[in-house]
């Protein structure tokens, strides 16, 4: 997996002292609010499973299918949302747990159609951020890094279903990408 990984953008301490920190941040601000947290599948998965061990709270944990992607490195802009939470937000503090806030649309789309079904609050906490690519409306509340407009991989995130258990987040060779 490595020889296609240009560099290595953010190693695993570094990581891992990121996630703890967000980890109680959300913990102080969520007490006593039993939050739903959302793991929205599947690049969040390690950061999801990592975040929520650092959060010593009572929490509820939940999962959602959106894809936007296939096998690309530009968002195709159509959101395609599988699993539906409906009745499971009513009344919750909903924190949706993202791995990367790329031109947004993923997350703005999913935040206006959960946002008028009766939750308490909704947030949305992204591993990554990548500003430069924006194209939507939206902040995420609570963001571990920035990133460059480079195409990233590892601890969840991928390029074609590949590369998502690397312990670190890696910036991906261009050819692999452009050799499609
Ligand atoms: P957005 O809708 O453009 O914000 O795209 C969000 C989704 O695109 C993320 O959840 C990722 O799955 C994917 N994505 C965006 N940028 C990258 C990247 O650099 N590496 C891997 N996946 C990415
Ligand atoms: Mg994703």
């Amino acid at each position: 997996m490595y020889n296609d990984i240009a560099y290595i953008l953010i190693d695993k301490e570094r990581l891992q002292n990121r996630v703890r920190e967000l980890g109680r941040q959300l913990a102080a601000e969520y007490e006593g609010k039993n939050p739903l947290m959302v793991c929205i599948l599947k690049g969040s998965i390690v950061f999801y499973a990592d975040l929520i061990r650092e959060m010593n709270i009572p929490l509820e944990v939940e999962t959602m299918t959106a894809s936007s992607y296939g096998a690309a490195t530009v968002s195709s802009g159509v959101v395609n949302v599988v699993s539906k939470l409906d009745s499971k937000i009513i009344g919750r503090h909903v924190v949706l747990v993202e791995d990367i806030v790329d031109s947004g649309r993923t997350l703005a789309f999913i935040k206006s159609d959960m946002s008028n079904k009766g939750v308490l609050s909704l947030k949305v906490c992204s591993l990554l951020d990548k500003p430069s690519r924006r194209v939507a409306d939206l902040v995420p509340d609570y963001a571990g890094f920035e990133v460059p407009d480079e195409f990233v991989v590892g601890y969840g995130l991928d390029y074609d279903q590949k590369y998502r258990n690397l312990p670190e987040i890696g910036v991906l060779k261009p050819e692999i990408y452009q050799s499609k």
